[in-house]
């Protein structure tokens, strides 16, 4: 059964994820809960990114930061998709300005010993006690997003060691070692799994699985190393929440992504709405696809391309968000705008 706080005021996401009709496109941003807010930016500079991380309190006023401050439809929890690795047994650092680093990265079939399918509930805790305060202190007002990454976007990392263009070295080691990639790929869902269900226990509405980086992989490739461990990772979860799967650039597969059960999926600027929907077919709710390089321009543009996307998309079954995160130099009230002009220009398509 589909659990369904009924507390909730604002629920037009879960609404639109389940294909009910709404007053309005509900809104809100990949990656929201972060760099370009001065009240985050503020808070950066006393805790590390993981003491942010593992600090319910902090998470959680993170969290409601965008809610508060751009007026979203939802808010996401605030952590990171590395925190499975952490869990899992590997190092990750958080090297400001450049990104995430691994020191000891797998890349042979004895690096897969130091690793595991952690107790979840002993390693990641911190982020159930989070889910928990935050949905005390949102009180209702909009719905809660957990998250976690895609396997194969996570095995990017755990073998890459760092952030890269083409995880080269990622891909080398799939088709490398075929075997060893599906150990740890299988190792990441059962882990994924285990976390996402800890995370709905604990007072996630919507999941979103992150693939950050599908678009790397061809379609056979994207099936044999990514989907079919999302399709594992949704199938333990669309009895209990909605979920959204967003695969960047991974466009060829949504005809796929489709029949995994999931309630919606993302897409990227890259490929326009109404080829979207051919593809993904009528019975799914589609999210996307504003460049967020787009919340540079100046407002009116802004305001006229929001306008735009909403019709391309048309009435129902779409939630306005941008096609990959946010970026760290995007001016608050540029944020606002883009929130406001979905609010503005969606009740009389
Ligand atoms: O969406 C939200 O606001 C919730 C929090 C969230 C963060 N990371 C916080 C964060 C979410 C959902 C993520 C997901 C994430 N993390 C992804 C998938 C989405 C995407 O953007 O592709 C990926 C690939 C990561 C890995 C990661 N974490 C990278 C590459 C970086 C460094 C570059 C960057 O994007 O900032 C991080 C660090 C990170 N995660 C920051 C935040 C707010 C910035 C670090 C800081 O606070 O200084």
């Amino acid at each position: 059964m589909m659990k369904r706080d009924n507390n909730i005021k604002n629920d037009l996401i879960i609404k639109t994820l389940l294909g009910e009709s709404t007053e309005r496109t509900p809104v809100w941003m990949m990656r929201q809960a972060g760099r370009y807010l001065p009240e985050y930016i503020k808070l950066r500079e006393k805790y590390g990114f993981f003491e942010r991380c593992q600090t319910p309190e902090l998470a959680c006023e993170i969290t409601l930061q965008p809610v508060d401050i751009v007026g979203v439809d939802a808010a996401i929890l605030f952590s990171d998709i590395l925190v499975v690795p952490q869990a899992m047994g590997l190092e990750v650092q958080l090297i400001e300005k450049q990104g995430p680093l691994l020191p000891q990265p797998i890349k042979t079939q004895n690096d897969l010993q130091r690793i595991c399918v952690p107790d979840v509930n002993e390693r990641l805790h911190y982020v159930f006690d989070a889910i928990k305060l935050i949905k005390r202190e949102l009180n209702g007002r909009v719905p809660l997003i957990g998250f976690a990454g895609a396997p194969w976007t996570l095995l990017c990392y755990m073998v890459q060691g760092k952030g890269s263009k083409t995880f080269d070295e990622a891909k080398g080691f799939c088709y490398q070692n075929p075997e060893l990639a599906h150990r740890l790929l299988q190792m990441i869902t059962d882990t994924t799994i285990a976390y996402l269900k800890g995370q709905v226990a604990a007072g996630a509405d919507v999941i979103q699985i992150f693939d950050s980086w599908g678009g790397l992989l061809s379609k056979k490739d994207f099936e044999t190393f990514s989907l079919q461990y999302i399709r594992q990772i949704v199938a333990t979860l669309k009895e209990d929440v909605p979920t959204i799967i967003f695969a960047k650039g991974a466009w060829s597969s949504l005809p796929e992504m489709a029949t995994t059960g999931a309630h919606g999926l993302g897409i990227d600027w890259c490929i326009e709405p109404q080829v979207a929907r051919g593809y993904a077919g009528n019975s799914i709710t589609l999210q996307g696809n504003f460049d967020p390089a787009k919340l540079l321009s100046p407002i009116p543009v802004i305001q006229k391309e929001v306008k735009e996307m909403l019709q391309a998309f048309g009435k129902g079954r779409h939630i306005a968000n941008l096609g990959h995160g946010i970026l760290p130099n995007v001016p608050v009230d540029h944020a606002r705008a883009f929130v406001d002009a979905v609010k503005e220009a969606s009740p009389t398509l």
